[in-house]
């Protein structure tokens, strides 16, 4: 098979035809991880999938990874339902930009998302590409990150007192399970090297990053501030439109993430897993 790629235009992103995602055989599979590596967010438009086809496909690329504030729907203990009622209150999923469940030990290395109700309008979702970000760093800010190690912590999303803990709002619909284990600390450096493509990149995002090692928080805070407002700046950044039974996968490795609103009136639902830590592809890379 050879794929039909259709690079975003933006920073990062393509739109991927012409193969059967709930039926791949191995060489398909080889070109899709290839793809995904050039260009860390695919989209594939018209994919009939079941739960089951999701799994499945998930696991083509990894392990699952651990989701440890969500609970799975129904029968699919790897699958979270990304929902929202077209009369919810409640604030937006995910609205600040981030990679995913940076502050686990081994966080995934990516996350598949599928289109199951999409609104007519609104609920993109945007990425940010920081192999981009960090290639155009102006010098002096990267001298100020180049050994930093961060400090990630989930507490402001999902300890009892964080952002979805117990005074969250009362008509959420999405399953989100808050717990006293968002309190812990894990650490990683800023600029990390990419375990497959070699490259180096920007690794997370104030907001699960809650401080820098051997750093005063004031100072860690302005550092990261800055550092945030360059992250996210908008040349590196690809806007993301859904459509109902499109697959989006993207690489947690290089890319940051955020949802969007403007669907208010309409109900919006993705099934979501996520692709685990592969030690296999590391082992692979570093032979
Ligand atoms: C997510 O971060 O998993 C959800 C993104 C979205 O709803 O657009």
């Amino acid at each position: 098979m050879t794929l039909d790629i259709t690079p975003s235009g933006q920073a990062c992103g393509a739109t991927v035809r012409g193969a059967n995602l709930a039926d791949l055989d191995a060489g398909e599979v080889a070109e899709i991880r290839a793809a995904w590596l050039d260009h860390k967010v695919l989209a594939f438009p018209d994919q009939q999938l079941t739960d089951s086809d999701l799994e499945r496909y998930t696991l083509n690329f990894g392990p699952f990874g651990v989701d440890p504030y969500f609970a799975s729907i129904d029968g699919h203990p790897h699958i979270a339902a990304i929902s929202r009622l077209a009369d919810e209150t409640s604030s937006l999923f995910a609205e600040n930009w981030h990679a995913d469940w940076t502050f686990q030990e081994f966080p995934p290395d990516g996350t598949c998302l599928y289109g199951k109700v999409i609104p007519p309008h609104g609920g993109d979702t945007l990425y940010t590409n920081q192999q981009a970000a960090l290639e155009a760093m102006p010098t002096d800010l990267r001298s100020r990150i180049e050994d930093a190690v961060a400090i990630h912590s989930a507490r402001g999303g999902y300890a009892p007192d964080g952002a979805y803990g117990d005074d969250d709002d009362d008509d959420r619909s999405m399953a989100i399970r808050p717990n006293e284990s968002a309190y812990a600390t894990q650490t990683h450096r800023i600029i990390r090297t990419h375990p497959e493509t070699g490259a180096q990149t920007l690794y997370s995002v104030l907001g699960y990053i809650i401080g820098i090692e051997g750093m005063d928080d004031a100072e860690a805070h302005a550092l990261l501030g800055e550092l945030y407002g360059w992250q996210i700046r908008d040349e590196f950044q690809y806007r993301h439109k859904w459509e109902p039974n499109m697959l989006v996968m993207w690489d947690n490795r290089c890319v940051l993430h955020r949802a969007t609103g403007g669907y208010e009136g309409y109900d919006r639902l993705l099934h979501r897993t996520t692709i685990g830590y592969n030690a296999a592809v590391r082992e692979v890379a570093s032979v």
